[in-house]
């Protein structure tokens, strides 16, 4: 069976999306099905290129008992529009620099993480807002409404 291969991406690639990759993996490994799933995420920018996750994120998922692996930040890659099914961004200037680095979405693959708990939000940048727990709450919301249609 083909995989479905999710992306979350943020600006950086060590707070938001890292946080979402693992929350997504923690909830489909809790329902026996993580085989049926590639999850990774991505930065719009090369700012943080090759480092780990922010501690304030490895303190709020180690918090909430979410299991995590090593990770290194990267930068987007043309390839990937076509290698992922869902393309999902924390904000909206996550959004617009995609449609912009991908040159569109023809295939709708792109889309606003909180969108899928039905609101036209963004999930708040801790890196500016040293606000760890609220991201998680607003990351996790997204991921378990995702999680119900995929
Ligand atoms: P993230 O947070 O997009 O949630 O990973 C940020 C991390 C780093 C920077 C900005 C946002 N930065 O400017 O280096």
């Amino acid at each position: 069976m083909k995989k479905i291969n999710i992306l979350f991406v943020c600006l950086g690639n060590i707070c938001r999306s890292p946080m979402a990759e693992f929350i997504m993996k923690y909830l489909v490994s809790e329902d026996g099905i993580s085989n049926n799933y590639f999850i990774s995420s991505a930065a719009t920018s090369d700012e943080e290129q090759g480092n780990g996750m922010h501690y304030g994120t490895r303190r709020v998922l180690t918090d909430k008992g979410i299991p995590f692996t090593e990770h290194y930040a990267r930068k987007l890659s043309k390839d990937d529009y076509d290698k992922y099914d869902y393309i999902i961004g924390m904000d909206q200037n996550n959004i617009r620099d995609m449609l912009l680095f991908f040159g569109g979405d023809p295939k709708n693959k792109i889309s606003l993480l909180l969108s899928f708990a039905g609101e036209n939000r963004s999930v708040a940048d801790p890196w500016y807002t040293g606000n760890f727990e609220k991201t998680y709450n607003d990351i996790f919301l997204g991921c378990k409404e995702l999680r119900k249609i995929i």
